[in-house]
């Protein structure tokens, strides 16, 4: 079976699928390698490092896609390079299916096999296939780096000879993988670090890296979903909270968002007014702006300056890291696609519970109950 590596055609995308340390894997493993000229440059990985490990390359992106069996991507496939798939192939890549529904129905008319890195359950035995958490510990890392560079003060308490500096004050709200990094990389960098999250469960892990867990006082645990995710709180409880991020925010030097509902718009938790009471020269880091931004005045991809308060908006923030971020997801699909391979092919089982959650559309169906919901619900 042939696997193809295509270049990302994302104008953002600077990670490439597969570097050459997990192709070397794929064809130990029985697979062929087929490669697109120039797919890891921007991870400053040459067609040559590929060609040295056993793959071939191929000039152009629809003579790959067309010849190949198995296409690893990192970000969805576009209509157009739906249309250059090979009906009944398998695609594997991030792929929001509840939200790039003409996508899923182009895969779906195309017999092809949809795989969402997404999708994959969050277990223990999954826990190598995990791109979302390798990814997301990236973004949480980065993102204290690429505040603390553009910040007017110091990060850690200083005792100089023209006097004491105090640590700036860093506010995290959400501490699931991202934030959980972020903490670890502030407190290297000196800084106090502060913590708001709705499920109080992770209170001891945030004190565990000797940041100061924030809660809304509350008898229930209703931030907590199923499967021990967050999900939407009530009104009340949204207005308490309101009021203990603002009572926080306004003393802090740099605030890093990363509240995600699995399948939801990012809630608003930083309204203007609140970012109007933030001190000048602070900066907001909103890891939430793919899906909609946990502060309304994020534009994703962009930085907004309100008040003399920086709002980044960068989507991919693993993006900025691409050689690491590639070698992790490269281990991410790997892992995932040679669990689902038997002697170099593909061998679907529908009964296992990574294999069957991780797809979304097969032999013509979809598969995925959201995903066949959001879908029906359009049509
Ligand atoms: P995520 O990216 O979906 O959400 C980030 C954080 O935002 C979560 O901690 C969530 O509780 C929080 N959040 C949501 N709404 C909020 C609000 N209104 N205010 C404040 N915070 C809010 O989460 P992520 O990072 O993908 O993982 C969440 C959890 O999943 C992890 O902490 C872990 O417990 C679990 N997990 C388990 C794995 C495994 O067992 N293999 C692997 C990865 C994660």
């Amino acid at each position: 079976m042939i696997i193809a590596i295509p270049k990302e055609s994302f104008s953002n995308e600077t990670r490439v699928s597969c570097p050459p340390g997990s192709v070397k894997e794929l064809i130990k493993n029985g697979y062929e390698v087929h490669f697109e000229t120039g797919c890891g440059l921007a991870s400053s990985i040459s067609d040559d490092d590929y060609k040295s490990v056993g793959a071939k390359l191929v000039k152009d992106s629809s003579t790959l896609y067309q010849k190949s069996d198995i296409i690893l991507k990192v970000t969805s496939p576009s209509l157009d390079e739906i249309k250059l798939l090979k009906t009944s192939s398998t695609i594997i890549s991030f792929f929001q299916t509840t939200r790039n529904l003409k996508e899923v129905q182009a895969l779906k008319d195309k017999n092809i096999t949809g795989i969402s890195m997404h999708l994959v359950p969050r277990t223990t035995l999954a826990q190598k296939m995990d791109a979302l958490s390798s990814q997301a510990n990236i973004a949480g890392y980065k993102s204290v780096l690429m505040a603390a560079s553009r910040l007017g003060i110091y990060m850690p308490l200083l005792m100089t000879a023209a006097g004491t500096i105090r640590p700036a004050k860093v506010l995290i709200i959400g501490a699931g993988v991202a934030g959980l990094q972020a903490i670890a990389t502030a407190k290297r960098l000196g800084a106090q670090v502060e913590v708001f999250d709705v499920r109080p469960v992770v209170k001891e892990q945030v004190e565990s890296l000797g940041a100061k867990f924030i809660e809304v006082e509350s008898d229930s645990n209703e931030g907590v979903g199923d499967g021990g995710y967050a999900k939407e709180t009530s009104e009340d409880y949204k207005k308490r909270q309101e009021q203990l991020i603002h009572d926080h925010i306004s003393k802090s030097n740099i605030v890093i968002t990363t509240a995600l509902i699995p399948g939801k718009p990012a809630p608003i938790l930083i309204p203007k007014t609140m970012v109007e009471s933030m001190k000048p020269g602070s900066i907001i880091m909103d890891l939430a702006s793919e899906n909609g931004g946990n502060c309304e005045l994020t534009k994703k991809d962009n930085t907004v300056i309100h008040n003399k308060v920086m709002i980044d908006g960068t989507s991919n923030i693993p993006g900025t890291m691409p050689i690491h971020a590639s070698e992790l997801y490269g281990k991410n699909i790997t892992a995932l696609l040679l669990y689902m391979s038997k002697d170099g092919e593909l061998n679907l089982d529908l009964d296992d519970e990574i294999t069957s959650g991780s797809m979304f559309t097969y032999k013509g169906e979809v598969t995925h109950e959201q995903t066949k919901i959001a879908l029906e619900a359009q049509n």
